[in-house]
């Protein structure tokens, strides 16, 4: 977030001039921040302002509005200076400093928008703003329109065009920038740390003979994240233990961790507004039991397997069908799926028989929302759709092509294998859950993993949890 009266030119002003650029002649976006998020009585959220608003400003107080029109010129809609609320809730940047900090043409009080907003919108032919993202700025929007029409009849000339702004953004955050990328791999540094310490405690306070619990280790987490100028957990973490790793969405709870058992941690944080996103999953008292290091190798070859396919010029799908690939060859050489009964490699992958220990796909895109906007079909193909039937559901479903991957996306390679107890389940295996996660940017070689900064090899994980 921004410091008080910094001087921001770059790289928002860059940003917005790519939007301009592309809103059209006669074009303008509305792009308003989040609201305040009540969390109980006169209680709030910590406040995070709106990813698009955020990307274009750098401007992290509530109640504003960017309008940008198609020359580039750009407004802000702030809170007013008000001497009583900043005793109150802090500093406010107001409208006056505003356009020298923010290298914006104008600025004004947010109290002026519904009165000033149709003026803007005046003799403008499309009007751009994300769709389904705010609640109301839609009938917000046509207040305004309605304010503009009613002047047609002195020569002013209303907008005839509403278009989603989403369109035009998500493209852009798709590909992130070296400010973005700087940041990002700190966030990456930052929360790898984090992992360290939890590993490094759950082993030590085994030794000790103490009670671990899940709330521990996530206590160390948020020290970690904190203590590097992180704002917040970029999600709420998952820190689980023994057979709560197999619930996918599990949040860190009160749970025993007990020596013998894994356990699996999804935490991460969230830095100057980009997210990081890791899992790693380890044994709680240091040392891998023979049948956990086996799907934990698994597991680990599936994901390099993912990674190698990680590179410019290849579909988003092929690190998630390499590391089906790996996790299915091994659900079959492990006995947890029986040859006899569903077939051949070919078979496990097309019928899809693997999803029983691995339900979930192995990539998102990623930046300042962990899943990060950005269509994942390949923009100049949405035209080719072709049908399949599920084999699990029977649905019908319409394929196009995935996204053709490209330097500077960011995407998470995240295979998992998720054993329950069940009939012909080798009970050796049940109730281990494994996901290894890594945040990657495709680079003009193939990618860079930003968050090795915790090892995933077994050996290394156990040095490090003996230090
Ligand atoms: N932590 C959210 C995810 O892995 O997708
Ligand atoms: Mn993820
Ligand atoms: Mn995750």
């Amino acid at each position: 977030m921004i410091g008080r009266m910094n001087r921001i030119d770059s790289p928002y002003a860059a940003r917005r001039a790519r939007l301009a650029a592309q809103l059209g002649a006669g074009g303008i976006a509305i792009i308003p921040t989040a609201p305040v998020q009540p969390r109980n009585r006169d209680s709030d959220f910590p406040y995070r302002p709106d990813s698009y608003f955020y990307y274009l400003t750098g401007f992290d107080e509530p109640d504003a509005w960017l309008l940008l029109a198609a020359d580039g010129r750009a407004t802000l809609f702030c809170q007013p200076k008000d001497a009583e609320r900043e005793i109150w809730d802090g500093y406010r940047l107001g409208p006056e400093a505003a356009p020298g900090v923010l290298s914006l043409d104008g600025a004004h009080s947010v109290a002026e928008l519904d009165a000033l907003a149709p003026k803007l919108l005046e003799n403008t032919r499309t009007v751009w703003y994300p769709f389904a993202t705010h609640p109301g700025l839609e009938s917000r929007i046509d207040g305004w329109l309605q304010k503009v029409r009613a002047r047609v009849r002195f020569g002013a000339l209303a907008p005839e065009t509403q278009r989603d702004a989403c369109v035009l953004l998500d493209e852009m955050r798709l590909v992130k920038d070296a400010h973005e990328l700087a940041i990002m791999r700190r966030a990456g540094q930052i929360s790898a740390r984090g992992h360290i310490r939890a590993m490094q405690r759950s082993s030590a306070m085994l030794r000790a003979g103490q009670d671990v619990r899940e709330y521990h280790l996530e206590a160390e987490l948020l020290h970690e994240f904190r203590q590097h100028g992180s704002e917040f957990p970029a999600y709420t973490s998952i820190v689980a233990a023994g057979a709560n790793a197999c619930v996918l969405h599990y949040r860190a709870g009160a749970a025993p961790i007990k020596d013998g058992e894994l356990v699996l941690i999804d935490a991460a944080c969230e830095l100057h507004g980009y997210a990081s996103d890791i899992t790693r999953t380890f044994p709680a008292n240091g040392r891998f039991s023979g049948p956990q290091r086996t799907l934990y190798e698994l597991v680990l070859a599936s994901q390099d397997a993912a990674v190698a396919a990680t590179r410019p010029g290849a579909r988003f799908n092929e690190p998630h069908e390499a590391a089906v690939k790996v996790l299915a060859q091994g659900l079959l050489d492990t006995g947890l799926l029986d040859r006899n009964k569903v077939g051949s490699l070919d078979d496990v992958i097309e019928k899809r028989a693997y999803f029983p220990f691995y339900m979930h796909r192995t990539s998102h895109w990623m930046g300042m929302d962990v899943h990060d906007c950005g269509s994942y079909v390949e923009p100049g193909e949405v035209g080719q759709v072709s049908e399949r039937t599920d084999p699990l559901s029977g649905e019908v479903i319409k394929d196009r092509p995935s996204r053709i991957l490209r330097p500077g996306m960011v995407l998470t390679i995240e295979p998992g294998l998720y054993v329950r107890p069940a009939a012909g389940v080798p009970e050796a295996l049940w109730n281990i859950g494994i996901r290894i996660e890594d945040d990657a940017v495709v680079t003009e070689a193939g990618c860079e993993l930003m968050t090795r900064g915790v090892p995933v090899a077994a050996d290394e994980i156990e040095a490090l949890m003996r230090a």
